[in-house]
């Protein structure tokens, strides 16, 4: 290699920068209220499982991966595999979903930053407006808010890993943690606050079922960035003395208090605005949530904290959601980026340049998928229902494929790479690994019953998605 690949400075920077990643909006919404509507600590409890038992070992695998073959997941499933085709095919998808996934998401990151804009600005009563958020999505300003976000992830993705992924994320994600204590702390302070907290801990376990199951391990799968070839990419640029094994769990461990905490923040909010809310009609999307319900609740808080204090409370909240966000899309967009400098040998800039544009053309074709452009809005239809460009992205590459890319490591490592190879990746920077609980226990999970459950869920997945049948 005649360029030295750039490298995460510490564990730490790698640590900030894997939870960047893996904290988003669902941690912050969506995982408090299916929490809450699914058994409440009941559902915390099985979730904390799957990401102990499940998900750790297909981190560590992903993780280990990357800083073995010091590449993209293209370029990594190749060099560990030359002679066999087939593997190349799971590289080329972990890097297609993310390139995807990103669109998606810059869809709705583009929407908090209009949302947070609108609250700094004092239009928070406009926001709140139950009509607002149809009008919203359909306005031209979506394109002024689109060229707002582009420009701050390119200006932190040019930096490179070392002096931009990392530099951001060791700024952003303290201020991330600080606002969601401070939120908090507010939120616990307000009348009738303990009733949400009741909804979200006392469990609940005659509401756990199959899809409850099913429910609880893909949220943890995607929160924690599975399947999306990001922590092959960031195990790529890890340094070989440094420890994989305790940084991977203290990633988990972040991530996974951070959805906690944040159900400390979102229900009683949401308790103490109206106490007698029903957790059951609680909408399971996190776009409604965040759009159509909050603003109501931050403008109902007016009558406690007057409208500044209410328009406070709102931007910190979307601050720290955009936040979130944009730490997620510079995870996500690091993958194609560093498969295409890999393989097309263009610098960084242009990388950006040409990946820019193709993100943009496609989050302007899902983001006038909401009616501004029938075509796109109605785009085609499965199982029944009509489905936007947007909804198809977000069906075929969120729900489904993410747990096919898993399936895939999981097999890579057990057929092709051989559970050795892992182990001995994993005690580089840890040599003890060798003889602990948690090798013996990924030694076999990962070549037995994780890569079922996992096609369990994938097949499911398609059924349910696209044929209209459920297993469970
Ligand atoms: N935890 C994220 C969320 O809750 C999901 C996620 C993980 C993600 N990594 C990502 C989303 C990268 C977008 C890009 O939203």
């Amino acid at each position: 290699m005649s360029e030295q690949r750039d490298q995460f400075s510490s564990k730490i920077g790698f640590i900030l920068a894997a939870a960047g990643s893996a904290v988003g909006i669902g941690n912050l919404v969506g995982f408090p209220v299916a929490a809450t509507k699914n058994g409440g600590g009941a559902f915390l409890i099985i979730y904390a499982l799957f990401v102990a038992f499940i998900c750790v070992p297909v981190m560590l695998a992903e993780m280990g991966l990357g800083r073995r073959a010091q590449k993209s997941p293209l370029g990594s499933y190749q060099a560990l595999s030359p002679d066999n085709k087939g593997w190349h095919i799971a590289g080329l998808l972990a890097v297609i979903t993310p390139f995807m996934i990103a669109v998606f998401y810059m869809v709705i990151t583009v929407w908090i930053f209009g949302y947070l804009w609108h609250s700094v600005t004092g239009n928070l009563a406009m926001l709140a407006d139950p009509e607002y958020f149809g009008q919203f999505v359909n306005d031209y300003g979506f394109v002024g808010f689109l060229v707002a976000v582009t420009v701050i992830i390119n200006v932190i993705l040019v930096g490179g890993v070392r002096k931009g992924i990392e530099k951001a994320a060791k700024f952003l994600m303290p201020a991330l943690f600080i606002m969601l204590v401070l939120l908090v702390i507010f939120v616990l302070s307000l009348d009738n606050a303990a009733l949400g907290v009741e909804f979200y801990l006392v469990p609940d376990f005659s509401k756990i079922d199959g899809s409850v199951i099913n429910g609880a391990l893909a949220q943890a799968f995607f929160s924690l960035s599975l399947g999306m070839g990001i922590l092959i990419t960031y195990g790529s640029y890890f340094s070989r003395r440094d420890d994989i094994v305790t940084s991977g769990k203290l990633v988990a461990l972040t991530d996974t208090a951070v959805a906690f905490t944040a159900g400390l923040m979102t229900l009683p909010a949401i308790f103490a605005i109206n106490p007698n809310t029903n957790p059951d009609t609680l909408s399971d999307s996190s776009v409604s949530m965040i759009f159509s319900f909050f603003p109501q609740i931050f403008v109902a808080l007016e009558g406690v904290v007057g409208y500044f204090g209410a328009s406070l409370a709102a931007t910190v909240f979307f601050l720290l959601t955009f936040i979130a966000a944009i730490t997620s899309l510079v995870s996500i967009l690091e993958v194609p980026t560093a498969a295409i400098i890999e393989k097309a040998k263009f610098s960084r800039k242009k990388t950006l340049l040409v990946m820019g544009f193709a993100v943009t053309v496609l989050t302007l074709i899902a983001a006038t998928s909401f009616g501004f452009i029938p075509a796109f809005t109605e785009f085609t239809s499965y199982a029944g229902q009509t489905k936007s460009v947007f909804d198809v992205i977000y069906d075929v590459f969120y729900d489904t494929i993410l747990p096919l890319n898993g399936l895939l490591i999981c097999l890579f490592v057990t057929l092709h790479w051989r559970k050795k190879g892992l182990e001995d990746e994993l005690s580089e920077g840890n040599p003890n690994y060798r003889n602990t609980l948690l090798a013996k226990y990924v030694r076999i999970s990962i070549s037995t019953f994780i890569p079922l459950i996992l096609a369990v869920v994938f097949i499911n997945t398609v059924l349910t998605k696209f044929v209209g049948f459920s297993l469970f």
